[in-house]
C-alpha cells in the first residue's frame, strides 16, 4: 500500500450534497468477489470513485453484466473452482480482498443447505487459500445479522451470542470462523461487516434478484404495475402494528463502511444498521407517499423463519470505524429505490 498524504473528494459532491474531504492513505489494489451483485456493484463504484484499483471476480450466476462498472477489470469465475480463484489472485495481485460473492436467500438455504455450505463456506475456503498462497492477508467480509438468529434482547450488539436459525446465517458464521482462525494462525487482518437490511440504490446500480423476495423491490414492482399487490407476511407479530420490524440501511452507507474498513487498521466484527426499526406497514406507507401510487397489499400467513424484530446497535462501527450513515432515512432509501426501478422497470435485463 502506498501511503500518500492527501485528500480525497468523496461521492458526496456528485450527489449535490456538501463535499466531504477525508484523509487519504493511498490507492489500493482490491479484488472484489461478487462485484456484479447488489451490494458489490455499489461498493465497486465507490472504490473506483476514490481512486482504488478494482478487479471484480464474479460468476454471473446471480450478478449482472450491466452492474459491472466499466472502470473495473473483470475476471469471470466461480469460487468453487480453486484453480479459477488462484489464477484471478495471481492476475490481480491485490493488497486486499472484499468478499461479497455468496448465496443470500434464507428460504432457499432452508430448502438447499448443501448449496449454501458449498458456495459460502467451501468457496470461501478456496478464496482464503488463494489469498494465503499469494500473500494477501487483508479481508473485508460481507457477513450478516442472520448470524445472530433470533436474539432475545434488542438492539443486537457484536457480543450478542450468534445462534443462526438457518443454513444461510450458519454459512456466514462458519466463514467468519474460518477467517478468524486464518487471522490467528496466518496473520489475516479481517473485518466482518454484519449487514442488517441492505436497501435503496445508487444512481447507477440497484436491487434486481430473480426471484425477488425482498420487501422494497417487491413494493416497487407493485407500484410499477408489475405485481398485483404486496403480500405482507403476517400482521400478528408482537410489534406495534403487527408486522415485522427491520433495520434498513442504504447501500451507499454500507459501501462507505467497506471503504473505512479497507483503509483503516481496525479488525473485528461490526454491525451495520441505523439502530432504528421500521415495520413492513411503515415502509409501505412511505412508499405510497413517495411513489404517489396506490400500492395494494394483502395479508398472508407468516413467512417461516422471519424474526419479529431485528435492530442493530451499530455504535461500535461509529466509534471504531468512524462510520456515520447519512443516507439511511426511509425517505432516502425508498426515493433512491424508486428512481432506480423507474429507470429499470425490467431490472438489469441480463
Ligand atoms: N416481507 C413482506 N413481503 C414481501 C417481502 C418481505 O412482507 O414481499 C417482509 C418479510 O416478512 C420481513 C420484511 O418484509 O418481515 C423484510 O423482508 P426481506 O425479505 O426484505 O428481508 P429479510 O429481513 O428477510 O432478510 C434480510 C436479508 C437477508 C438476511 C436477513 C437476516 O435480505 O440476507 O435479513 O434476517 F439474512
Amino acid at each position: 500500500m502506498g501511503f500518500r498524504a492527501g485528500f480525497e473528494i468523496t461521492s458526496g459532491e456528485k450527489t449535490g450534497k456538501r463535499a466531504e474531504y477525508s484523509l487519504y492513505c493511498g490507492a489500493m489494489k482490491v479484488l472484489v468477489t461478487g462485484g456484479a451483485g447488489y451490494i458489490g456493484s455499489v461498493t465497486v463504484e465507490m472504490l473506483l470513485d476514490r481512486g482504488h484499483e478494482v478487479t471484480i471476480f464474479d460468476n454471473f450466476e446471480r450478478g449482472h453484466h450491466s452492474a459491472v462498472d466499466a472502470r473495473a477489470r473483470l475476471i469471470e469465475g466461480d469460487l468453487r473452482n480453486q484453480a479459477a480463484i488462484e489464477s484471478a489472485m495471481q492476475q490481480a495481485r491485490p493488497e486486499a480482498v472484499m468478499h461479497f460473492a455468496a448465496y443470500a436467500l434464507v428460504g432457499e438455504s432452508m430448502a438447499h443447505p448443501e448449496m449454501y455450505f458449498a458456495n459460502n463456506v467451501k468457496g470461501g475456503i478456496n478464496l482464503a487459500e488463494a489469498m494465503l498462497k499469494n500473500g494477501v492477508k487483508k479481508t473485508v467480509f460481507s457477513s450478516s445479522c442472520a448470524t445472530y438468529g433470533q436474539p432475545e434482547t434488542m438492539p443486537i450488539t457484536e457480543t450478542t451470542p450468534q445462534h443462526p436459525t438457518n443454513p444461510y446465517g450458519e454459512s456466514k458464521l462458519m466463514f467468519e470462523k474460518v477467517l478468524d482462525w486464518f487471522g490467528r494462525i496466518h496473520g489475516f487482518q479481517n473485518v466482518f461487516l454484519r449487514y442488517f437490511n441492505a436497501a435503496g440504490a445508487s444512481a447507477k446500480f440497484g436491487e434486481d434478484h430473480d426471484p425477488e423476495t425482498h420487501l422494497i423491490p417487491n413494493i416497487m414492482d407493485v407500484a410499477l404495475g408489475q405485481k398485483p399487490a404486496l403480500q405482507i407476511y403476517g400482521d400478528d407479530y408482537g410489534t406495534p402494528d403487527g408486522t415485522c420490524i427491520r433495520d434498513y440501511i442504504h447501500i451507499e452507507d454500507l459501501a462507505q463502511a467497506h471503504i473505512l474498513a479497507l483503509t483503516g487498521r481496525q479488525t473485528g466484527a461490526f454491525n451495520l444498521g441505523t439502530g432504528r426499526g421500521c415495520s413492513v406497514r411503515e415502509i409501505l406507507k412511505a412508499a405510497n407517499e413517495i411513489t404517489a401510487k396506490k400500492i395494494p397489499a394483502q395479508i398472508l400467513p407468516r413467512r417461516p423463519g422471519d424474526p419479529a424484530r431485528l435492530v442493530a446497535d451499530a455504535s461500535k462501527a461509529s466509534s471504531i470505524l468512524g462510520w456515520r450513515p447519512t443516507r439511511s432515512t426511509v425517505e432516502d432509501i425508498i426515493s433512491s429505490a424508486w428512481a432506480w426501478h423507474k429507470k429499470h422497470p425490467q431490472g438489469y435485463g441480463d
